[in-house]
């Protein structure tokens, strides 16, 4: 038995087995989410291979239940490449969700906004990203499956289906292009100059190998990005993780919202 085979049968034991439906991996402040979820928690340091240390503003524990009728696998913590430069850090835990019978996933994170009409507070529908780090987690993937094509990455039914639902709970969703930046440090201002003539609106330090990994194993992909500041050089706010922190809640409710209605139609 493969290790995510493994550990996909330990979940179902504490879990049950009813197959989950749809992956949702939480971002910095948004943790909270999981709460909202009827089913049980199982912390990270439980099944081997999960990343452990994490970020602060992140919930590691993995959360099985039901939100809004729809079987969840909900992702408190996620590990990003900064932590220990592994751009494969989800690897395990999307095979799981796999596994487990997880069809779609869909990412969030907290973003900083190169757009000035979507300002702290906002969110936004991923349409696609750009691969700034130029890291890729299917380095060392040894099979010809490591050939993803990343046209439609972002899936167009769930897109369509999420922008639908911001609109049917009367939150503005514009949809945009995220920029992967490795982090942990921040962007200067003339990185965000050079990645906004680029074409991003958004930038960010992960959700872009979850998206590669997840096409690579044939799960549908969307994400969603709550925006906590203006990138680097656009105001005169202070770009820190604590301003990441605090400011991620603003975002997080919409994007409830959101989500709620996208699982309530079906997910
Ligand atoms: N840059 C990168 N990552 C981020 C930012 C940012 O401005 N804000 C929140 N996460």
């Amino acid at each position: 038995m493969s290790k995510s085979g493994d550990l996909a049968d330990l979940i179902r034991e504490r879990a049950g087995k009813a197959p989950v439906e749809v992956g949702l991996i939480l971002g910095s402040g948004l943790g909270h989410l999981a709460g909202a979820v009827e089913g049980i928690a199982i912390p990270y340091s439980d099944l081997p291979g999960f990343p452990h240390a994490g970020v602060s503003g992140h919930n590691p524990n993995l959360v099985i239940g039901t939100l809004e009728g729809v079987r969840v696998a909900v992702f408190g913590g996620r590990a990003h490449y900064y932590e220990k430069g592994q751009p494969d850090a989800m690897r395990l835990p999307l095979e799981v969700l796999k596994e487990l019978g997880g069809k779609r996933v869909i990412a969030t994170n907290a973003a900083g906004s190169l757009r000035p009409d979507m300002p702290t507070g906002s969110i936004m529908c991923l349409s696609d990203h750009i691969n700034f780090s130029g890291l890729n987690p299917l380095i060392g993937e040894p099979t010809d499956a490591r050939f993803v094509p990343m046209t439609e990455a972002y899936d167009p039914d769930m897109r369509r289906r999420l922008h639908e639902a911001a609109e049917a709970v009367g939150v503005s969703m514009p949809g945009g292009i995220y920029a992967w930046y490795s982090g942990p440090s921040f962007e200067t201002p003339a990185e965000i100059r050079a990645i906004k003539m680029l074409g991003a609106d958004a930038v960010g330090m992960s959700t872009v190998p979850e998206v590669i990994l997840s096409r690579f194993l044939g799960l549908r992909a969307a994400a969603i990005s709550t925006i906590t500041n203006m990138a680097a050089g656009m105001s005169s706010e202070k770009i820190s993780h604590e301003h990441t922190k605090a400011m991620a809640p603003l975002g997080a409710a919409k994007l409830e919202k959101v989500l709620r209605r996208f699982l309530r139609n079906g997910g």
